[in-house]
C-alpha cells in the first residue's frame, strides 16, 4: 500500500517546484491539482495480490525462490527456443523469460535482437523476414552447444506458450516495443489460454507498452524493467555517446526516468513487480518496493555467489541464463 504521506509529499514537491520555476501560487495549484486528477483517473489499479502471488511465487522449491530462466536459459540452450523452454523446465526453472518479436508478415515469434545475424545462421532484420524464411534458419547455429541443440527452430509465440503451459513454467513476456500489436497478440493469447493469467507477466523498458496491455486486458499481471542510467550507458557501463553535451543530456534524462519509475509510472501501470538490473537491488530497495505491493525481481544473477544472496539474504526470484553453472552475462 501506497502510504497516504508519501503521495501528500509527491504533490507537494511538485507543488513547490512549479512555483519556484513560475512564481505563481494559481498556476502552482492548478497543475498540481491537474496531475493529481490524472493520476487519479488514468491509472490502473493493480491485479489482486494472490493473482499476482501465483504468478511471481509458484511452488518455489522449499527454502528457495523461484528462478527464471533468462531468455530460456540461454546459457544452458540456444536462446528463445522450445529446446530452451524444456532444459529449463528439466533442470530445475519456476519459469521461462522470453522475447517478443514480429516477422514481415506480422507474426509473433521469439527473438531477442533486431536482427537474427547473433543467433541463427541468417542475417538482416527480423521484420525484413518472412515467417517461412524466418522458419528455415538454424536457431541453435551460433550457441556453444550446437551440435547437440541442431535443427532447432525459431518458435511462433503460440508454440512457445504451449511448451511452457505443457512444463508447468511461468512466462515471463518480455516485450521491446510496438505497444499496440505486442497487446493485441499476447491478449489473443490470454484468450485461449486463460491459465496465463494465473502463470504469466507482461514486462517491459517501455511504460507505454505495459499502459497499453493493461489498457488491453486490466487482468493481465504487469512488470516494468528498469536498469538506472540505461539511456545514457550501455549493460557494461561504457557511455553511449561520446559528446560531453550528449552525455550530459541523457543522464539528465536518466534521472528524470528514474524517479519518474519510482514515484509515477509504477502507480499509472498498476505494475505488480519491477525487473531491476542486478547491481542495483539491496535489502532497502526490495524494501521500497515492497511498502508499495510491488515484488522486486533481480536481472541477471550468473553466478553462485549472487544467486546465494538472491536466494538467502534478499529472498526473492532472480533471472539467469543457467541454472547449471556459472557463467558471462549475455547482453
Ligand atoms: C541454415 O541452416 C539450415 C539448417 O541446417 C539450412 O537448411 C539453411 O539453408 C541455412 N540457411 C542459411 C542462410 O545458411
Ligand atoms: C487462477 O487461480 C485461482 C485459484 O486457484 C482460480 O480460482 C482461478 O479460476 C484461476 N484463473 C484462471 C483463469 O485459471
Amino acid at each position: 500500500m501506497l502510504q497516504v504521506g508519501d503521495e501528500v509529499m509527491y504533490f507537494s514537491v511538485v507543488f513547490v517546484a512549479v512555483m519556484l520555476v513560475t512564481r505563481s501560487a494559481t498556476g502552482a495549484s492548478l497543475l498540481t491539482a491537474f496531475l493529481y486528477v490524472f493520476m487519479v483517473m488514468f491509472r490502473f489499479p493493480p491485479v489482486p495480490a494472490d493473482q499476482a502471488g501465483r504468478v511471481l511465487r509458484p511452488r518455489a522449491p522449499p527454502g528457495g525462490v523461484p528462478v527464471v530462466a533468462h531468455r530460456g536459459g540461454s546459457h544452458d540452450a540456444p536462446e528463445n527456443t522450445l529446446a530452451a523452454i524444456r532444459e529449463a523446465g528439466r533442470n530445475g526453472a519456476a519459469g521461462v523469460e522470453l522475447d517478443l518479436s514480429f516477422t514481415a508478415d506480422g507474426v509473433p515469434v521469439l527473438m531477442h535482437d533486431e536482427t537474427v545475424d547473433r543467433t541463427t545462421n541468417g542475417s538482416g532484420p527480423v521484420s525484413k523476414l518472412l515467417f517461412v524464411q524466418l522458419r528455415r534458419l538454424d536457431a541453435a547455429a551460433r550457441h556453444r552447444l550446437k551440435d547437440k541443440f541442431s535443427g532447432e527452430k525459431v518458435p511462433t509465440l503460440q508454440e512457445a506458450v504451449e511448451e511452457s503451459i505443457r512444463h508447468q513454467l511461468t512466462i515471463f513476456f518480455d516485450v521491446k516495443g510496438q505497444p499496440d500489436k505486442a497487446a493485441a497478440v499476447l491478449h489473443e493469447m490470454y484468450q485461449k489460454f486463460p491459465v496465463l493469467y494465473n502463470s504469466s507477466i507482461v514486462s517491459s523498458f517501455e511504460p507505454k507498452v505495459i499502459y497499453k496491455m493493461r489498457q488491453t486486458d486490466p487482468s493481465v499481471v504487469t512488470a516494468l524493467s528498469h536498469r538506472p542510467w540505461r539511456l545514457s550507458r550501455f549493460g557494461d557501463g561504457t557511455p553511449r555517446t561520446l559528446s560531453t553535451w550528449g552525455q550530459l543530456w541523457t543522464g539528465v534524462l536518466d534521472v528524470l526516468l528514474d524517479w519518474a519509475h519510482h514515484h509515477i509510472l509504477w502507480k499509472l501501470c498498476g505494475i505488480s513487480a519491477i525487473l531491476v538490473q542486478k547491481d542495483f537491488i539491496s535489502q532497502d530497495y526490495v524494501g521500497f518496493w515492497a511498502e508499495r505491493g510491488v515484488e522486486v525481481v533481480g536481472w541477471t544473477v550468473n553466478t553462485a555467489v549472487e544467486k546465494d544472496f538472491y536466494q538467502n539474504q534478499l529472498k526473492i526470484s532472480y533471472i539467469t541464463d543457467s541454472l547449471l553453472e556459472d557463467c558471462q552475462p549475455h547482453l
